[in-house]
Parts: C-alpha cells; structure tokens; sequence
C-alpha cells in the first residue's frame, strides 16, 4: 500500500508555479491576484480560506481577504463582487461556500465574471467543462486530477465509483474521470445517498472516489483488494486530547481500509492540499488569459 501524499505532491506543484511567476515578473507582466471573500466566520471556512491565502503568498501570488458580516445582504455582497468583475488587478475572484441560509449561492456565483471564475463554479465554466472546452475546472476534482497524473496511476479502462454528487465534487468527478484523456478513460458509476446496492457497487471499484461528507463512511468491507481510495472528506470529530477540542477525519475508515489499498489518500495531507493546488493553478490561467 502506497500513501498519496498530496502534501508533497502540492509542495511540488507550488514550486513550479512559483518559479512561472518569476518568470512572469521577469517579463513585465503582472503577478496574478487572487481575492478571496468569506462571509461570516464558519471556523471550516476560516480555516480553509486562511490556507487559500497562505499558498497566494508561497506561490509569489498576490492576494485580497475580503471579510464580510454573516448578516451582509444579497445585494451588497453582489456589489462587492462586482466592483471585484471590474477591479483590473483582480484575476480571480472566490466566494467561499457555505453562505448564509438567506443569500442565494447560486445568484453570487453566476455574478462572478467567467474569466474570473478560479473555482470554476459558473454555468459557463460547468457547461465549457461538460463539453470537454478549455476552462477552470473545480478546484477538488482538478486537483485530485493532478494527483492521479502525478502518481502515473493507471486509470484507462478501470472502474471508479465516485460516492457523491455535489456540483462541487461529485459531478465534476464523474465527468473527468470518464473523459477521453489522461488520467480518465474509466467506466464511472456515480453512486448517493439513494443508491441501495452500495457495498456490491464499490466491490467492483478498481478506484473509489468518497466524497460524502460522513466521518469513516467507507469501510473495509465495502473495498477490494488492490483498489485506489481517494478521500475528499473533511469531517471534524471531538478530539478530547487536542488543544482544539477536535480533529479532523475523512470519509473513509482509513486505519482498516488502507491495508487493502494499492493506493490511497491519508486525511488530512491528502486531497486537502491538491485542492489548493488546483485552485493556483486556475488563478496562474486566469491571469495569463489577459
Ligand atoms: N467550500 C468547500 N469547498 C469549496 C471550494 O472549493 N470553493 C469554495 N468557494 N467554497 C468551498
């Protein structure tokens, strides 16, 4: 069993993109920029954001927090992004998700301009995704994308169930993995919460795909021998013994599932880091496309 060590592979990624920011800087050209905007202060997207930002700086990108009040209105957040759409030193622009219950998600992703659309969240950039067209893809499935690449695991042909079927994750998964590229060429199966035949269905997964949001949902039962586990969940679990009160763990019962694995991701340290990777590498696209 080999660990997927997003952790290292995303420090590698990250150095690459630091070094075509040199290179940009060396050219006269702009340094991408990324604004980041969080309403409210939800400690998993504080601590999310807070990473976002972070890798900005490492990479040699710059970057605008923007910290909005959980009671900010509809309209005046679809002001702020919007003085964001026309801001020229502004290549990317990220509404962190969850919003408050009475702002329309869906009305402040579609206001983001498309060439600004890092996370790759907008109908256009879902709709270009579909079709197989040059876009930003969803900064999760992208970078668990590059991960698989990074590995050389062999996907052509193989049998992935994706567990989900977020906008975010699920969908998008299903849709790169069964492309005609590489990595992709698999026979997908997108399973959810209704799929009454779970357990046969992934005993025929040579790669799962858990993104469910359910702490140690995947056990060892549910997985064959050999099979490639990647794990998008973040679940936060009480955790007496840290000074935080919790710890986090992902959707997949990793301490039994892992030996049968030929592969799988650890949380955290795994997809984790490659969904900030993505995200850079979206930002570094949008600030070239000028
Ligand atoms: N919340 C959870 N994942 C994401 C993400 O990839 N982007 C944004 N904007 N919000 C999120």
């Amino acid at each position: 069993m080999q660990i997927l060590d997003g952790a290292a592979v995303s420090a590698h990624i990250k150095e690459q993109i630091r070094q075509e920011v040199v290179e940009l800087k060396s050219d006269g050209k702009k340094v991408p920029h990324l604004a980041v905007i969080i309403v409210g202060n939800n400690p998993a997207s504080e601590s999310y954001v807070s990473n976002k930002v972070k890798s900005c700086g490492e990479v040699g990108f710059g970057s605008s927090l923007i910290r909005l009040d959980a009671t900010i209105s509809e309209e005046e957040l679809l002001s702020v992004v919007n003085k964001l759409n026309e801001d020229k030193d502004v290549d990317g622009i990220l509404v962190q998700l969850p919003l408050p219950k009475h702002i329309e998600e869906n009305a402040v992703i579609n206001a983001i301009n498309p060439t600004k659309d890092v996370d790759g969240f907008h109908p256009i950039s879902q709709g270009k995704m579909v079709l197989g067209l040059p876009t930003f893809l969803p900064a999760t499935p992208y970078g668990i994308m590059l991960m698989l690449e990074h590995y050389k695991i062999d996907t052509v042909g193989k049998h992935c169930v994706v567990i989900g079927r977020s906008n975010i994750v699920g969908t998008p998964m299903t849709l790169l993995m069964s492309r005609n590229s590489n990595p992709g060429n698999a026979t997908v199966t997108m399973c959810h919460s209704k799929t009454s035949n779970l357990k046969e269905i992934c005993l025929q997964a040579d790669i799962i795909v858990a993104a469910i949001g359910r702490p140690f949902f995947l056990k060892e039962d549910m997985v064959r021998d050999g099979a490639v586990v990647i794990d998008v969940g973040i679940n936060r679990i009480d955790d007496a013994s840290k000074k935080s009160g919790f710890r986090l763990v992902g959707d997949v019962d990793f301490d039994n599932v892992a030996p049968k694995c030929s592969f799988i991701t650890p949380v955290p340290k795994g997809v984790g880091p490659m969904t900030i990777c993505g995200l850079m590498k979206n930002t570094l696209l949008a600030a070239r496309g000028k």
